[in-house]
């Protein structure tokens, strides 16, 4: 079928396109096991429910802070750090580590603050800050916040469904905070959430309860990694859904990255990439672009962005321009290919050696088209 060969086309073009403008070295082979890159201003976040204020038997969460997201995902972590190998190398294999980077990559590159400019929600100096600052604030008027909550909230909620925080909630009630603003588009208890997003709100609530049960048998990472992206997808497509507003707030180079970044998401969960602590460091810090992109950016001439960042802003474009032209064919094409463990391990490794060994990951390519011709699914 000619629409499958888009797929390999693409991958082909980033490579080509990056070993031609220059060798990657230096930062590039840093030894990723040794530098835990822990998300900004983790160990501000707070550790445990504990953490939070608490009056008249209740917990406060503001979600519409930095650090109060954040603590929801280190709860989660804590939580779940045995079952998904937590406490080994420091715990960072856990697979939930992806989603607080993505947070803290958010919070450093300003893609939370307020985009409409009227309020000085999520601006200010990220070095010195006072009490007034409002850098932690996480507005509803950005896409990338909006987008989030669900990538926060309604994990934590279902956590906490699965009788995760049972020690420290101790008959306490749990209340968070809806935003000034668009407040009908989010759901902020357990039942609320599973009226509201049935599917997505299922599949994490299958996702905690493996995570439960393993725990006293032997916890598979690819199950595991299953189960976490299916709850991943669905809850970026609910969000999807809600948010053009927002996102008409963005710059056009902005807007199709954030679109290139959902169809990009779509293309890990295929392969099952383990979103640990590693992977996703290495992924994001060399990938993903370490400001907001503006009217006039025109990749892979940006000035200030590294080659990298600007062959994949540039290859995620081509990415949503020869998807579109083929009627979305590509993305469903390499879902349809990673349809075995063996070619995903094949998906996960091209996408490792993506920026460090671009014609090792050519190889892997071939490999690929080769596993898929001799062997189909
Ligand atoms: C404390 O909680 C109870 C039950 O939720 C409520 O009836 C009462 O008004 C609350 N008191 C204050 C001071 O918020
Ligand atoms: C907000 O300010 C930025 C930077 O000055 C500008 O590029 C953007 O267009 C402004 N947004 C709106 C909605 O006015
Ligand atoms: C933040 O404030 C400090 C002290 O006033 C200053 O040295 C630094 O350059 C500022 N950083 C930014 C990004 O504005
Ligand atoms: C935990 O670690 C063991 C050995 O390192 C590995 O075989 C297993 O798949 C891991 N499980 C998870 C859920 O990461
Ligand atoms: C391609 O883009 C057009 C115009 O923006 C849009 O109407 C159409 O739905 C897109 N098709 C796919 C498959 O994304």
């Amino acid at each position: 079928m000619k629409s499958k060969l888009f797929i390999f086309w693409i991958p082909l073009t980033c490579l080509t396109g990056i070993s031609l403008i220059q060798p990657i070295h230096s930062k590039d082979d840093t030894d990723w096991k040794n530098v835990p890159q822990f998300p900004r201003y983790w160990e501000k976040a707070p550790a445990s429910l504990a953490e939070y204020p608490k009056n008249n038997n209740t917990v406060y969460i503001n979600p519409w802070n930095y650090l109060d997201r954040q603590g929801m995902y280190k709860s989660i972590i804590e939580a779940t750090g045995k079952q998904l190998n937590g406490t080994e190398l420091g715990g960072n294999l856990n697979l939930i580590w992806g989603l607080p980077l993505q947070h803290g990559w958010q919070f450093e590159t300003g893609r939370l603050r307020d985009f409409t400019n009227r309020t000085l929600c999520g601006f200010g100096n990220d070095t010195h800050f006072d009490e007034k600052s409002e850098i932690f604030c996480v507005s509803p008027k950005s896409w990338w916040a909006s987008m989030n909550y669900y990538l926060s909230v309604l994990p934590f909620l279902a956590a906490m469904d699965a009788g995760y925080f049972k020690d420290e909630i101790k008959g306490l009630k749990v209340e968070l905070k809806p935003p000034n603003f668009n407040a009908d588009k989010f759901c902020y208890e357990i039942k609320d959430c599973k009226n509201k997003e049935i599917k997505s709100m299922k599949s994490l609530s299958d996702f905690f309860s493996y995570l439960k049960k393993c725990s006293q048998t032997k916890c598979e990472t690819d199950i595991a990694a299953e189960k976490l992206w299916k709850a991943h997808v669905e809850l970026i497509d609910a969000g999807t859904k809600l948010f053009d507003d927002e996102l008409s707030l963005l710059s056009s180079a902005e807007q199709r990255f954030g679109k290139g970044w959902v169809k990009t998401v779509s293309m890990l969960a295929a392969i099952r990439f383990r979103t640990n602590m590693i992977q996703t460091s290495k992924f994001q810090e060399l990938g993903l672009p370490k400001r907001i992109l503006w009217e006039t950016d025109a990749a892979p001439n940006i000035q200030d962005l590294s080659q990298t960042e600007n062959m994949c802003l540039y290859v995620l474009d081509l990415l949503l321009y020869w998807d579109n032209l083929s009627g979305g064919s590509i993305v469903s094409t390499w879902n349809a290919v990673m349809c075995s463990e063996a070619t995903r391990k094949i998906g996960r490794t091209i996408m490792t050696d993506l920026f460090q060994s671009p014609l090792s990951a050519a190889n892997d390519i071939m490999s690929l088209l080769w596993t898929r011709i001799t062997r189909g699914c």
